[in-house]
């Protein structure tokens, strides 16, 4: 006889909109996948508010122990004048590091329907389909010292370490190399296209050595280019369609995420999902904040959560074809016109969901 183990699915809805995507997100998974087990804990600004921490030990056991998480969003004006350790956005960095999530996997894609709702012409964004790589668990992000000092002539400094090892960098390009071969493409950076300020840090000179040294050993199948990244964050708006795989270091993937979410439409569209080795339960979070100024209207678009969402059934739960269903369900749901605020509609976080559900 054969048992098959109860899946859990964590979800941590957080502050602002979190509550008000993911709750969508949790109808989605309810319907179609009614065997899920979906339970819920704080996460952030509301932790801190009733626990005095935004992330409780009693919360990250349960994470370790879920087979994926789903994440809302956290942090906002409430929260910005708690100490830094205590600040929602801390519990998302403790988070990430404590599993050791190191792979951050963004896809920029551009829904047809969505091509005239971009920034860009409709030409230069028409079949984007983008994957940055994200390294989320190192750089700048993490790196020590991290402090503000007083100088002994008064004067206060800030100061961030940016931090790579050779292995930090190996593992996260490593990945981004297997993701290129299953995504073949005959566009101009066809393959991984590495981004670092090689010419100006120390850090993005071994991560462009490294990358380098790893392509030759292991993926000469895969084509690679390297580019700096500010001709990277340049590249992103003049011809977006050349890119396939994106790489860069925590700092920059953040900043080159937020960027390329505007080629497809709005940041309220962009999913993500956080990898580490295997046998380690997958984060996934869209990937905007809180949205405050939006925050308890019932406006937010609940797409990047439910795409979050798909995420979880492909790489966490090995639900491909759950997967595949809720990714043409937004395409339909699109076509047929649903629109939120920020993609050029009027109607509401619930109308948008229904509207994917219709097609569930
Ligand atoms: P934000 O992403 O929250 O908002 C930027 C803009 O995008 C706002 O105008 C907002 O209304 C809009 N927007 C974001 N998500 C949307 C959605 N789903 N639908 C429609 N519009 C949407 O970024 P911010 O304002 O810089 O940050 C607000 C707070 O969120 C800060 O405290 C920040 O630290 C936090 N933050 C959290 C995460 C996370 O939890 N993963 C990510 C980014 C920022
Ligand atoms: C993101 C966010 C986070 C980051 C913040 C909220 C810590 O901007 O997930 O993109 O900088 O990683
Ligand atoms: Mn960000």
């Amino acid at each position: 006889m054969t048992t098959t183990k109860t899946q859990t699915l964590l979800l941590l809805p957080g502050d602002g909109i979190g509550p008000e995507v993911t709750e969508e997100a949790r109808r989605v998974a309810a319907h179609l996948a009614p065997d899920l087990r979906i339970e819920e804990a704080f996460f952030g600004g509301v932790s801190y508010d009733n626990f005095g921490v935004p992330l409780t030990d009693e919360v990250m056991a349960r994470a370790r122990k879920a087979d994926a998480i789903l994440m809302g969003a956290v942090g906002g004006p409430k929260w910005d004048n708690v100490p830094r350790d205590k600040r929602p956005e801390a519990a998302l960095l403790s988070m990430r590091k404590n599993l050791d999530v190191y792979a951050n996997l963004r896809p920029a894609f551009c829904f047809p329907a969505l091509a005239g709702a971009s920034a860009l012409k409709t030409e230069l964004v028409e079949g984007l389909d983008i994957l940055i790589v994200r390294e989320l668990t190192s750089g700048v992000y993490f790196g020590q010292p991290k402090t503000i000092e007083t100088l002994p002539n008064g004067e206060r400094r800030g100061i961030d370490t940016q931090v790579y090892t050779t292995s930090e960098i190996r593992r996260v390009a490593a990945r981004a190399f297997e993701l290129a071969r299953g995504r073949t493409r005959t566009s101009r950076f066809a393959g991984v296209l590495s981004c670092e300020k090689s010419n100006v840090m120390d850090s993005g000179l071994l991560w462009r050595q490294e990358v380098t040294k790893l392509h030759q050993e292991r993926y000469s199948d895969v084509k690679l280019d390297h580019m700096l990244a500010d001709a990277a964050a340049m590249h992103l708006v003049k011809a977006p369609k050349d890119i396939n795989v994106l790489l860069a270091d925590n700092l920059f993937g953040d900043i080159l995420s937020d960027e390329a979410s505007m080629l497809t439409g709005s940041i309220g569209m962009l999913p993500s999902a956080s990898l580490g080795d295997p046998g380690v339960p997958g984060l996934y979070e869209p990937v905007h904040g809180s949205a405050p100024d939006i925050a308890g209207k019932g406006v937010a678009n609940p797409i990047a959560a439910i795409l979050s969402l798909e995420m979880v059934m492909r790489w966490s739960l090995g639900r491909a074809d759950v997967a595949d269903n809720i990714f043409a369900a937004v395409g339909k749901a699109l076509d047929g016109g649903a629109r939120t605020a920020d993609i050029g509609g009027s109607m509401s976080t619930r109308q948008m969901a229904d509207a994917i559900l219709n097609h569930l």
